[in-house]
C-alpha cells in the first residue's frame, strides 16, 4: 500500500490524531447536552441506555468513518468517491459526504451560540452577578439574558471567530496545536471541579441519580434519544471522523484508538455528572429543567458555595475551551469539501462558511426573543428544532448508511488492509457490528420513532 497524503493536510503526530478525536468528542455534548438530557430521561436508564449504543453502535461507526477517510485521503465526498470506486460500488455514496457535512453545518450553527452563552456566564461569574442570588434571581436573569440578543450576538461572534482562526491556520498548524493545549486543559479543569463538587456537593443524591434505578421518566423516545446522544457525544455522523482519518499517519492502528477515545468521552461525561449533580441536588434544583439547566442551577449553586465564584468561572471556561475543539472539529469537514469542490484557498472556504454560520446564528439568537415576558420557554423552538433534527434525525440517518457502506459495500481486503494493525477477532467483531448490529438497530428505532411508538 502506497501512502498518500490528504492535499489538505497531515497530523504532525500519532497523538495529536487521537488527541484530535479526543477534542472533538468532548464537547457540549458531554457538559450540557448529557446532563440535561439525563435529568429530562430519568438518570441511570438513559445513562446505561446511551453507554451500550456509544460502544456498542456509536464507537463502530467512528471507526468505519476513520476507515473511509485513510482510505480515499482527501474531503469526505472526494474519499467516498474514491471507496465507492475501488470497491466498484455506485458513485452516489460521495452524497453521503455532503449530506454530513450539511449535518455538521446545522449542528455548529446553534453550537456556536450555546459556546457564546458559556463565554458569556463566565463574564458574569467573574464580575459576581451570582454571588448569594435568590434561585429565582438567577431564573430572571436567564429570561432576561435570552432576549438580550445583542449581547448574546457578541459573544457568539467572539466564539465563531476563535473557531473560523483555528480552521484557517490549517490541520498542522491550527488544529494540531490546538488540541494539544486543550485536552490537558480540559482534563485539569474538570478534576479541579470533581474534587470541589465531592467535597461541596450532595454526592448520594447525585449518586442515586446517574447509576440508581428509577425508570420514571424513561420511554421509548428515550432510546432513541439515547441514541442520537450517543452519536452527538462521540462526534459521529458529521464527517468529522472522516476528515481525521484523511490525515493520520499510515501506521496509525485506528480502530483502538478510536476505542481509546470512547473510553475517555465516557469518563469526561461520567465526570461531568459528578460534578453538576451533586451540586444541583445540593441545592434542591430540579434535575428535569431542560437546556438551561447549567445556566440556571449552576449559576445558583456556585454563587451561593465557598469560592464558588471562581469555580464557577473555571467551570464555564471549561466549557468554553472544551466546545472550541468539537467547534473546530465540525468545522474541518465542511471547509474541506468546499475548498476541494470549487477548488478555491481555505481563506475563501472559512470566510464563506463563517458568513453562513454567522446568520445561522443570527436567526437562532432572535427566535430566543420572548414574544412576553416569561414566555421564553416556548420561543426557543427554532433551537430545540434544529437540535432534535440533527441529534435523534439526521445523525442516526446519515450514520445508517456509512454502517451500509463500509460494512456490506467496502470490499474486505481493502477495509482490512486500512485496520491490518488490529488483531483478527477484534476486526471481525467490527464488521459483524457494522453489518448486523447497527443498520437493524438504527433502522429499528427511527422507524418505530417516526410511528410514535
Ligand atoms: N462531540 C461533540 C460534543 O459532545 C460535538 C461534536 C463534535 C459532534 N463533532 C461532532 C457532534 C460530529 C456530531 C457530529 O460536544
Amino acid at each position: 500500500m502506497t501512502y498518500r497524503p490528504s492535499p489538505l493536510g497531515s497530523w504532525q503526530s500519532r497523538s495529536t490524531f487521537v488527541l484530535a478525536l479526543s477534542a472533538s468528542a468532548v464537547g457540549l455534548g458531554n457538559l450540557w447536552r448529557f446532563s440535561y438530557l439525563a435529568g429530562e430521561h430519568g438518570g441511570a436508564p438513559f445513562v446505561l441506555t446511551y453507554l451500550i449504543f456509544l460502544f456498542g453502535i456509536a464507537a463502530p461507526l467512528l471507526i468505519a468513518e476513520t476507515v473511509i477517510g485513510s482510505h480515499g485521503r482527501n474531503s469526505p465526498p472526494d474519499s467516498l468517491l474514491y471507496a465507492a470506486d475501488r470497491s466498484m460500488r455506485t458513485r452516489a455514496w460521495h452524497l453521503l459526504g455532503y449530506l454530513a457535512c450539511f449535518t455538521g453545518f446545522l449542528i455548529l450553527s446553534y453550537y456556536a451560540v450555546i459556546a457564546g452563552w458559556a463565554f458569556a456566564y463566565a463574564q458574569q461569574m467573574e464580575a459576581g452577578t451570582f454571588s448569594s442570588v435568590s434561585a429565582q434571581g438567577v431564573g430572571e436573569f436567564f429570561t432576561l439574558f435570552l432576549s438580550d440578543s445583542l449581547q448574546m450576538l457578541q459573544w457568539h461572534t467572539l466564539f465563531l471567530l476563535m473557531v473560523l482562526g483555528v480552521v484557517l491556520l490549517g490541520v498542522a498548524r491550527g488544529l494540531g496545536a490546538l488540541v494539544w493545549l486543550s485536552v490537558p486543559a480540559i482534563m485539569a479543569v474538570l478534576g479541579i471541579l470533581v474534587l470541589y463538587s465531592l467535597e461541596n456537593g450532595d454526592v448520594p443524591a447525585a449518586q442515586a441519580f446517574l447509576f440508581g434505578v428509577q425508570p420514571l421518566d424513561f420511554n421509548a423516545k428515550s432510546v432513541l434519544v439515547a441514541l442520537g446522544h450517543a452519536f452527538f457525544t462521540l462526534g459521529v455522523g458529521a464527517a468529522v471522523g472522516m476528515s481525521y482519518g484523511a490525515y493520520a499517519a499510515q501506521k496509525v492502528p485506528l480502530a483502538r484508538s478510536v476505542m481509546a477515545v470512547a473510553v475517555f468521552d465516557t469518563v469526561v461525561a461520567l465526570a461531568a455528572g459528578i460534578a453538576i449533580f451533586p451540586i444541583v441536588f445540593a441545592n434542591n434544583i430540579e434535575p428535569s429543567m431542560g437546556p438551561g439547566l447549567m445556566f440556571v442551577s449552576l449559576p445558583y449553586a456556585f454563587g451561593n458555595m465557598p469560592d464558588g465564584e471562581l469555580y464557577g468561572l473555571l467551570f464555564f471556561l471549561l466549557v468554553v475551551v472544551a466546545a472550541w475543539g468539537s467547534a473546530v472539529a465540525l468545522l474541518e469537514p465542511i471547509v474541506a469539501t468546499v475548498k476541494q469542490r470549487f477548488r478555491i484557498r481555505r481563506l475563501t472556504a472559512v470566510t464563506a462558511i463563517g458568513a453562513a454560520l454567522w446568520l445561522m446564528g443570527v436567526a437562532i439568537i432572535f427566535s430566543f426573543r420572548p414574544a412576553a415576558p416569561d414566555q421564553y420557554l416556548q420561543d426557543w423552538n427554532f433551537f430545540l428544532l434544529l437540535d432534535a433534527l440533527t441529534a435523534d434525525w439526521l445523525l442516526p440517518i446519515v450514520a445508517l448508511f456509512t454502517a451500509i457502506f463500509v460494512g456490506w459495500c467496502m470490499r474486505i481486503p481493502l477495509l482490512r488492509a486500512e485496520l491490518y494493525r488490529e488483531s483478527n477477532l477484534f476486526f471481525w467483531l467490527l464488521v459483524f457490528l457494522l453489518r448486523y448490529i447497527a443498520p437493524p438497530a438504527i433502522g429499528v428505532l427511527l422507524i418505530a420513532a417516526l410511528l410514535n411508538l
